[in-house]
């Protein structure tokens, strides 16, 4: 497996390999089963697999949690290549932010002040935009490849991609999750036992919510009523529990068409998201 640290090594690297296809799975390392699903979904489609290694510091609003952020790059560089990666990108920052770097990528409105960007501060998709085009001007690659457990995410990358007309296909990968549920995340490795446990609330929040829409409750306050329940019972933090059409992230009042609900909250400090799709028996039906 090839590891390099430039982007003038990497663009040489690409051009070596041909033009079979490219496919670049961007990464902050610490992978997880979550992420080699999308190396694994990456090398069905194209002849090059990439992994991008890269703790991106624009996207951290806390000092403390980027000095947290699990950092291991030989055993990620085991990983991606034990699920088919071709090439390593781990650039060091400066190479990604050089002396004299000025330049931010902004997605503006509503998809990147709500949810995530109330929270962590709308800098963070900031920090996730400019990167994000900085490794897809690097690389040119055919497809990208996102967990879908980072909804806002991938919404907001689609729209920088669709407004700066860069011609890389978005794919979102289905939420990897553990055994009960939890959806895997490189901060699961910071939940004691307890807390572990405790998490568990979360899936089970979401299938409560599910379970009601599919009994025919569409009201979108009573389903996040029904998901708050579940979580309090296990005194998770709550920072979000919201029910929100799919693209545009606004607030909806009832399902009566395909939304997303969204949730995010600390257990013993450790910051956890998640997300299911919910569809109503009738846009289930009219799909069959
Ligand atoms: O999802 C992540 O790990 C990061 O936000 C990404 C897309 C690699 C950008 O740093």
């Amino acid at each position: 497996m090839r590891v390099v640290r430039t982007v003038a090594a990497l663009r040489e690297a690409i051009a070596e390999a041909g033009d079979g296809g490219v496919g670049l799975v961007p990464t902050m390392g610490a992978l997880h089963e979550g992420h080699l699903s999308l190396v694994r979904a990456a090398r069905q489609d194209h002849e090059l697999v990439i992994v991008s290694v890269f703790v991106n510091p624009t996207q951290f609003n806390d000092a403390a949690d980027l000095d947290a952020y699990p950092r291991d790059e030989a055993r990620d560089v085991e990983l991606a290549a034990s699920a088919g990666a071709d090439l390593v990108f781990a650039p060091n920052v400066a190479e990604m932010y050089p002396q004299g770097f000025a330049t931010t990528v902004r997605v503006t409105g509503s998809i990147t002040h709500r949810l995530e960007g109330a929270m962590r501060g709308s800098a963070h998709f900031d920090g996730v935009a400019t990167i994000v085009a900085k490794l897809l001007i690097a690389v040119s690659p055919d497809s990208a490849y996102f967990g879908a457990k980072d909804a806002q995410q991938v919404v907001v990358v689609r729209r920088m991609v669709a407004d700066l007309g860069i011609p890389t296909r978005i794919v979102s990968c289905p939420t990897s999750r553990e055994e009960g549920g939890l959806a895997r995340s490189s901060r699961n490795a910071r939940l004691s036992p307890s807390a572990r446990t405790r998490a568990l609330a979360i899936p089970r929040a979401l299938r409560e919510i599910e379970g009601a829409l599919s009994h025919g409750e569409m009201d979108a306050g009573v389903l996040k009523e029904r998901g708050l329940a579940v979580l309090r019972a296990d005194e998770l933090e709550v920072e979000y529990l919201e029910i929100v059409d799919p693209d545009g992230l606004e607030a909806l009042a009832s399902v009566t068409r395909p939304a997303l609900c969204v949730v995010a909250v600390r257990v013993e400090n450790v910051r956890l998201i998640d997300n299911v799709l919910l569809t109503p028996a009738h846009a289930l039906a009219a799909e069959r």
